[in-house]
């Protein structure tokens, strides 16, 4: 039985306010296998560890340095991110690989870094509209797989998140059958280089422009366990549905 995870990914929003989403969150009715996930801005993460200690929701980062220290100026290790009490951290997001020209070996190091400091890494894959359209879409996510996941990965320290770039934050969404398509793929790729016993236990995640009101359907897909949601997360008014969305799946 692979863990059900909602994740919620705040980006570079909320300031100490945004923990009252916490405390609302808090008050879903416990659900059976399945894991919320908040990953705040990093100077909320020790307040979002304190104020959600005692509820179900467990706390990650967006991101943390390869190295466990040194002169890395405003950049965050695995270990200090450990010390807050967080249990997970996003690596490899689009707007990270980006914005900072993150490569796969980054997206590695990174998840390497996080699974030494005993977090569990939220590794986030995913094409371009370009990728997409010119039918690479497997190829550019089989080198991603291969390229930033460790050895060694298992369901302790590897959750795997599908965020196709042109759909995070657009409001777009690909069909479920692409859906299915990369997340079966996914799965494939993980048996083939883990084992099934590993490769089935890896929860994956489906991210961007997840809603309300679709995330049913897609949490329908055999091999989406769950979602990385960004703008939808930042309230839980709009997070709970898609919490209570994937416990029902
Ligand atoms: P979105 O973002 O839900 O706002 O599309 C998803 C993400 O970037 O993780």
């Amino acid at each position: 039985m692979r863990q059900k995870i909602a994740a919620g990914n705040w980006k570079m929003n909320g300031t100490s306010a945004a923990l009252d989403e916490l405390t609302a969150l808090s008050k879903a009715p416990p659900m059976a296998e399945c894991t919320i996930v908040i990953c705040p801005p990093a100077p909320l993460l020790y307040r979002a560890v304190e104020q959600s200690s005692g509820t179900a929701i467990k706390i990650g980062a967006q991101d943390c340095h390869t190295a466990t220290s040194g002169a890395h100026t405003g950049d965050v290790s695995a270990p200090m991110v450990a010390d807050t009490g967080a249990s997970y951290v996003i690596v490899g997001h689009s707007e990270r690989r980006e914005a900072y020209e993150e490569q796969n070996s980054d997206v590695l190091s990174k998840a390497e870094a996080a699974r030494d400091a005993g977090l569990i890494a939220i590794l986030c894959l995913g094409e371009t509209l370009e990728d997409r359209e010119a039918n690479n879409t497997l190829d550019i996510i089989g080198g991603q797989l291969t390229g930033s996941v460790p050895d060694g990965a298992n369901s302790t320290n590897l959750v795997v998140a599908y965020e196709p770039i042109w759909a995070i934050g657009t409001g777009k969404v690909p069909t479920f059958a692409q859906i299915v398509e990369v997340h079966d793929f996914i799965r494939t790729e993980l048996n083939n280089r883990f084992g099934t016993d590993t490769g089935n236990s890896i929860s994956l995640l489906y991210g961007g422009s997840v809603k309300a009101n679709n995330a049913a359907e897609i949490f329908t897909a055999e091999n989406v366990d769950g979602a990385l949601v960004g703008g939808a997360s930042l309230k839980a008014a709009d997070f709970l549905p898609i919490i209570e969305a994937l416990a029902n799946s």
